[in-house]
Formats: structure tokens, sequence, C-alpha cells
């Protein structure tokens, strides 16, 4: 069947006509490697990475086999299991913070389950999140994610409709990489904040030289929970995530993505005496945080992590990745330099984006502040040369061949050279 059909049908039967992941003007049908093909049977290099869990790219001959073998004993139990188990201690090994795992099935779900913990724990209802910041899908994470409108921190704006009023109250909004407003916040509310969530590279935007030790210390000072919201960056920026990377220990992290090896699965990951509350025999039926899930832990995807990670553990996997990445910003500065269009490339090696502007991107704002026409017709050019990507991100993955690189930078190229021939 022909992609226009599938996508007449998909409109028929989804709003907007897709998953609310991506638009829907394609149709994944396959995937191999770092290529992706549509249904129409057109190939893409793929920089999108299923928002990131492909690290290893797609069909891993060692982690299907993992899978495969999985299949054969079960697929769910709802029951402890030795994949999640042994998961769970590949996780408390790599991350700092992490002395306990909680299991979940979605990034957005362990970051709900994060704030909640950090509420049961210290008793206290408000959270401070940063502008712009990503935590899923929660009433309290679509506050400020991505506003149009511009309002006084720490005034919090809802980016999505059906969320109850009562919530803006209790969300305190500051601008990433900030200190000196994001103290003035805190230290105004000091005795009522359960947390402090973040993304250690706030979508891609890096921090700043010290702004996660002073957030840090003002977490410290007033016994508030500070989790890392490391469904991204956990084992992409590095094997022990943000953390390790840029060398601050939070309270709690969330990790998703990479460690479910593209099966859902995420997790809640910290400090023994906070992950206390998911235990009632610990913490009594006043502090007891209640959380069930019918695929938490599940094998298949315990499986599929488990060997991600481990391949991941090998030497010289994080260079790769990093001289990859690398070698795609090269070919973007390049090509963009030659036909002198300003432009910010942000982020890490492992995970960046592209600005059409000259301004450095600090915060939510500066990443906002980009020519969007010509970014939109950059990004309908990547597609036309067959890049999948994104729109505000390219993620890089192991599985990118020198030939796939040196085709990138071909597209690259064209895309540039087309948008120039347009304006
Ligand atoms: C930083 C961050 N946190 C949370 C999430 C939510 O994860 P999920 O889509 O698995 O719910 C995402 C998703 O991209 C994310 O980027």
């Amino acid at each position: 069947m022909r992609q226009s059909e599938w996508i007449q049908r998909a409109y028929k039967v989804l709003p907007a006509g897709n998953f609310g992941n991506f638009e829907s003007s394609v149709v994944i049908c396959e995937a191999k490697g770092s290529r992706l093909w549509d249904a129409d049977g057109n190939e893409y290099i793929d920089l999108l990475l299923a928002s990131g869990p492909m690290i290893l790219g797609h069909g891993h001959p060692e982690v299907v086999e993992v899978i495969l073998e999985q299949i054969g004993k079960g697929t769910t139990f709802f029951a402890n299991n030795p994949a999640g188990i042994e998961l769970a201690e590949v996780i408390c090994d790599a991350m700092a913070c992490a002395e306990q795992v909680r299991f979940l099935s979605t990034g957005g779900e362990a970051d709900m389950y994060a704030i909640r913990l950090a509420r049961a724990f210290t008793g206290r209802d408000k959270i401070v999140k940063f502008e712009g910041g990503y935590h899923g899908m929660s009433s309290e994470a679509q506050m400020s994610l991505a506003p149009e409108k511009r309002v006084d921190f720490p005034n919090a704006v809802p980016d999505s409709a059906g969320i109850p009023a009562a919530v803006r109250q209790d969300v305190l909004i500051a601008p990433f990489n900030d200190s000196e407003v994001t103290a003035s916040i805190i230290e105004a509310h000091a005795s009522e904040i359960a947390s402090v969530i973040v993304e250690p590279m706030q979508r891609c935007i890096p921090p700043q030289q010290g702004f996660l030790e002073f957030l840090r210390d003002i977490c410290n000072q007033h016994d508030i929970v500070l989790i890392f919201d490391e469904v991204v960056t956990g084992f992409r920026l590095a094997y022990g995530g943000g953390q390790e990377y840029y060398g601050v220990v939070p309270d709690l992290c969330t990790l998703g993505k990479l460690i479910g090896g593209g099966f859902p699965l995420s997790a809640v990951a910290g400090r023994a005496d906070i992950m206390s509350h998911f235990d009632k025999a610990k913490v009594g039926s006043d502090g007891f945080l209640m959380q069930v899930g019918t695929l938490s832990g599940n094998p298949m995807a315990s499986v599929a992590g488990l060997k991600t990670l481990e391949i991941m553990r090998r030497p010289g996997q994080y260079e790769k990745l990093r001289q990859n990445g690398s070698a795609i910003q090269q070919h973007i500065h390049q090509s963009l330099n030659e036909f002198e269009i300003g432009h910010q490339i942000f982020g890490e090696m492992s995970q960046f984006d592209l600005i059409f502007a000259d301004q450095i991107v600090n915060d939510y704002r500066d990443s906002q502040s980009g020519d969007a026409t010509i970014m939109t017709r950059f990004l309908r050019e990547l597609r036309k040369n067959r890049i999948l990507k994104s729109p505000t991100k390219y993620y890089i993955s192991l599985a990118l061949t020198e030939e796939d690189l040196s085709q990138i930078g071909e597209a690259i190229r064209q895309s540039v050279k087309a948008l120039v021939e347009v304006v």
C-alpha cells in the first residue's frame, strides 16, 4: 500500500492523523542499523533515533538475540524477574545518585513519580521547574514547557488544555542558567518547596559553569530534593549520565529511553531514604507512595536495556559517539559558513540542535530567538535529502558509518544550497 493511502487511513482513526509524537507525512515500515524506510520504500538516514533510545541503531544483532531468547521464556510477568533485578543493579552501579530503583514504563511517568516522591519525602507541595524544561506530560510538567507568552518568573503558564488552575500555584518557573533569579525564587518560598527538577542539559542547552553546582548547594541548604531528569542524558552524555558528565550528583534521577533498549521502560533512581517511600513497611501509611504498573520491570525491555548498556560499556563507545556528532556538526558549520548563513549549534556532541541566530543559547528564550522561517525550509530540505530527524534535535547513534556521515554531509550541503537559492 502506498504511503499516501496509509496517511489517509491514519487521518480517519487518529486525531491529527498521528500518534502524537511525530508528524503525519511519513509512515515508517522498517528500520535497520542507521537507516529507515517509509511506506513508499524511500530510505532515510536516522537522526531521530525514535527520540533517543536507538543509540546502537535499529536491530542490533546482539540486542535482537536476547529479545528472541526472552520471547521464548515469556514477555511479561507482573512480577520480579532476573533481568529487571539485574538492570536495577546496573543502574545503581552507573548513576552516582542511585541506591535504589523503581521501574515505570515511560519517562513522563518516571518524572511524575519523582515529583510525587519528593513531596512525600519533604511533606511540601511546591516544585521549581525551568522554563522550557521537558519532563513529560503530567500537569506539573506541562507548566511553561514551551510557552509562547512571556510572563514574569516565577509565574507558570500551562501549555495544555485540561489542567486544573490550582496546579499553577504549586509550580514555580525559573530561568535555566540564571542562578540569581533562581536563588531569589527559591529563597522566597524555601519552606514550601519539595523539589527542583531540571534536565542537567536542558533540551540541548548545556548548563553554564557552576549552575548545577549552585542548584546542588541551594537544595542542600533548604532540604529540597534535587531531581535530575536524565531520561535523555542518562547513558548518552556519558555512561553515568549528566551527573557524571557535569560532576554534580542529584538526590533522585529519572531514566528512560536507552535503559529499555527500544522498549517501554523507565525508572526513578536515587537515595534509599527517599526511595523508601515506595515501601509501606518502612514509612507507614502516611508516608507511603502507592505505585503500581502492569508493565513495570518488563523482562523484554529489561533484557534489551541490559544488552544496550553492556554494549555502551565497551571501550571507545562514547569517543565514537562524540566523533560521529562532531563530524555532523562540522558538516553543518562548513555548509552554513560557506553560504554565510548565521547560525549557532548548541548542545553536546552526542545530541545537539541548531538555530539560525547569532546569539549564544543559554536558556529557553534564547532557544526561541532563531529565524523560524529559514528553519522550516531547512528541515523540509533535509527530509527531501533523506534525513529523518526531529525538528528540534540531532540525535547521534553508534550505527553511523563513514558512508553515512559523508552522505549526511552532502545532504546538509544540498539543503543549505536550496535555502540560498530560495532566499
Ligand atoms: C528530558 C525528558 N524527560 C521526559 C521525557 C518523557 O519521556 P516519555 O516520552 O518516555 O514519556 C522526555 C521525552 O522525550 C524527555 O526528553
